[in-house]
């Protein structure tokens, strides 16, 4: 597989998926355009691409600052001509209980997983259109596909993605221009860690379900996979995604149990 000649805008590069991404991309022959909202980490990424490091472009970008994303996506395109992938990875997840969650909590999480990923997508989609093709890449979840506990505002936003990318999809058809959307369960990434509590403070755990996760590095080459295939959607990570399926094919099991698995 090639990406030569490719440019690649990757958000929530900094860690985790997105940052395994970066390293994927680079390795084959993409330019990677690496954006969250912390410098020096995506500094640290640019310099972990070792011999590829001079492929690898940092653009600071925040989720919650949509006003500046048009004139980012004109900056790229002025300086790399086209956008061929845009691959939203940046998100915050939560460990609170609905009962606990202020309804700020829940709008933060929103505007950051949903929000920022719809109006970067506004920015970058003209220019797709104009040049005849393009491939958007949007990372949802497996509560994504279903409600989990400690997840309401999370799994909500994720599923929010659904509905707008597929709808994306189909008002899209014929233009020569893809949509896949992410599904992953759970990758041993700093999620839990940044995950939100019910008054907006960093959970700064990682939970035992994160630890023993789904390796990042592992999940990117799917991902990567995937996207050069066009697929829709794609399941990434390890034995928990076996619910999506217990929940459409089996949902009487899936209702007893889905209670009794631990969210943290
Ligand atoms: N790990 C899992 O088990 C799992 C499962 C299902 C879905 N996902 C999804 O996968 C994606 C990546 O998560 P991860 O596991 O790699 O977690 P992570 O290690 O915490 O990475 C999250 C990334 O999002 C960026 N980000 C967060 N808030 C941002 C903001 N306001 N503006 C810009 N960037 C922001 C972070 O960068 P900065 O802090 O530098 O801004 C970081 O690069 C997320 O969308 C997550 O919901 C993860």
């Amino acid at each position: 597989m090639t990406f030569s000649n490719k440019v690649v805008w990757i958000t929530g590069a900094s860690s985790g998926i997105g940052e395994a991404l970066v390293y994927a991309y680079v390795k084959q022959g993409a330019t990677v355009i690496a954006s969250s909202r912390n410098k020096k980490k995506l500094q640290q990424v640019k310099k972990n691409c070792g011999e590829n490091e001079n492929s690898c472009f940092i653009l600071v970008l925040d989720m919650e600052q949509q006003d500046n994303y048009p004139e980012l996506a004109e900056n790229i395109i002025n300086i790399y001509e086209k956008i061929d992938i845009l691959l939203h990875v940046a998100g915050v997840s939560q460990r609170s209980s609905d009962e606990d969650i202020s309804l700020e909590t829940i709008r933060r999480i929103f505007e950051i997983n949903f929000f920022g990923t719809v109006a970067l997508t506004k920015a970058v989609l003209p220019y797709m259109k104009e040049q005849g093709y393009g491939h958007i890449a949007v990372t949802s979840s497996i509560v994504g596909k279903f409600g989990f506990p400690m997840r309401s505002a999370y799994s909500a936003s994720k599923h929010a993605l659904h509905g707008y990318f597929e709808t994306l999809r189909a008002e899209l058809h014929g233009k020569n221009i893809s949509i896949t959307i992410i599904i992953p369960g759970r990758v041993n990434t700093a999620i839990s860690d940044n995950a939100l509590t019910g008054d907006g403070k960093r959970w700064g755990k990682r939970d035992a379900g994160q630890a023993g996760g789904f390796p990042a590095e592992k999940a990117s080459k799917i991902i990567l996979k995937s996207i050069s295939k066009k697929k829709k959607e794609v399941l990434v990570g390890g034995k928990d995604l076996i619910m999506v399926h217990l929940k459409r094919f089996f949902p009487a099991i899936f209702w007893r149990i889905v209670h009794r698995i631990s969210p943290t």
